[in-house]
């Protein structure tokens, strides 16, 4: 019955059943263009009753410029250790509700496993999950549309050291490609996604339909300021006046990782950049103004970090924009999915 109800919703919302047609990276990556991390942290996954991110969050999201939503899994939980690994029904229905909802405002989806802490601390204690993630998720969504892409892990770390990880990306992606020769998938450097160690990742070079991502939220003074989980929770007050110096920082770090997609041939998604709450207004506005120009001048998808819980672009108390930062990101005068 879960299977026919679940045929039925995607036939609903992919009415192109057959494999899709090879997918052109660059032009995945163009039509990524601007993006937002979303439902990462929200309670929807535990109760839908509790979510706070609704479906009229898809709607505002595109009416506003937005052309594509990065969503983050934190699918370990939901996964069954006594079923190999089986992703639990509620959890699917979740998702099915977030990818149709986001398809039908004309969204691009990325399906993004965020589970680098528990792999960065344990890999191989984790390996299991996370290829039996990847084996139901590719299963799932092989009839999807092109619109829906993969992000093999956000931020591999830690003990996922560069060499780990370019042999874990490798298998996953094989594993992929099983089901879904066709579609884009998108994966990052080790350490972080950090854009400094780009130079250590190795995609598989037959492979044309990756999207190289990274991260960026440098200076780590100005754009976490206040934040424990970084240690810096009373390191408050750290301005970013767009001073030639710190724009200089930024062009210097976004042409390293430029030309080394030149130099590969792939395009590149920023697929996390932001300024944490604690900052001052003005200064993060100018911040993320710099940083998404840069990023669109370099021809580079961006989606940033995040919606809602922190680094806010929604407010859900006040059920509104945060302006200054929705401003920063889409320039005025920019159409709906118009880049
Ligand atoms: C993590 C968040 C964190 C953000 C910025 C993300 O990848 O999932 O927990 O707030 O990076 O540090």
């Amino acid at each position: 019955m879960k299977c026919l109800s679940f045929a039925w919703i995607l036939l609903a919302a992919f009415p192109v059943m057959a494999q899709p047609n090879p997918a052109d990276a660059f032009e995945q990556n163009r039509k990524l263009g601007r993006g937002v991390n979303i439902i990462g942290y929200d309670p929807l996954w535990r109760s839908r009753e509790q979510g706070r991110f609704q479906a009229k969050h898809f709607r505002l999201l595109k009416e506003a410029g937005f052309n594509s939503v990065r969503v983050n899994l934190h699918a370990f939980r939901h996964m069954d250790r006594n079923a190999d690994w089986a992703l639990r029904t509620a959890w699917w229905e979740t998702l099915d509700w977030a990818v149709t909802n986001a398809t039908s405002q004309g969204l691009m989806v990325i399906l993004d496993l965020h589970e680098f802490n528990a792999i960065g601390e344990d890999p191989e204690g984790h390996k299991d999950r996370f290829l039996a993630f990847w084996r139901q998720v590719s299963a799932r969504f092989q009839s999807a549309p092109n619109s829906v892409v993969f992000e093999i892990l956000n931020e591999p770390c830690k003990k996922l050291t560069p060499p780990l990880w370019n042999v874990w990306l490798r298998e996953a992606l094989a594993l992929i490609r099983e089901k879904n020769p066709t579609r884009t998938v998108i994966a990052g450097p080790a350490f972080w996604n950090s854009v400094d160690h780009l130079n250590e990742l190795e995609l598989p070079a037959a492979d044309r339909n990756l999207i190289a991502t990274v991260h960026y939220y440098k200076p780590m003074a100005f754009t976490h300021q206040g934040a424990g989980w970084t240690g810096q929770k009373d390191k408050l007050g750290v301005d970013w006046q767009g001073a030639p110096e710190e724009l200089e920082a930024i062009r210097r770090d976004f042409d390293k990782a430029a030309a080394w997609a030149r130099a590969q041939n792939r395009p590149v998604l920023l697929g996390e950049f932001g300024a944490y709450d604690k900052a001052a207004m003005d200064a993060r506005a100018r911040y993320l103004t710099a940083v998404t120009r840069a990023a669109e001048a370099r021809g580079w998808s961006w989606a940033y970090w995040q919606f809602d819980s922190d680094f806010i672009l929604w407010d859900m108390k006040r059920d509104a924009w945060v302006e200054p930062i929705l401003k920063a990101l889409i320039p005025a005068g920019a159409k709906p999915g118009a880049r």
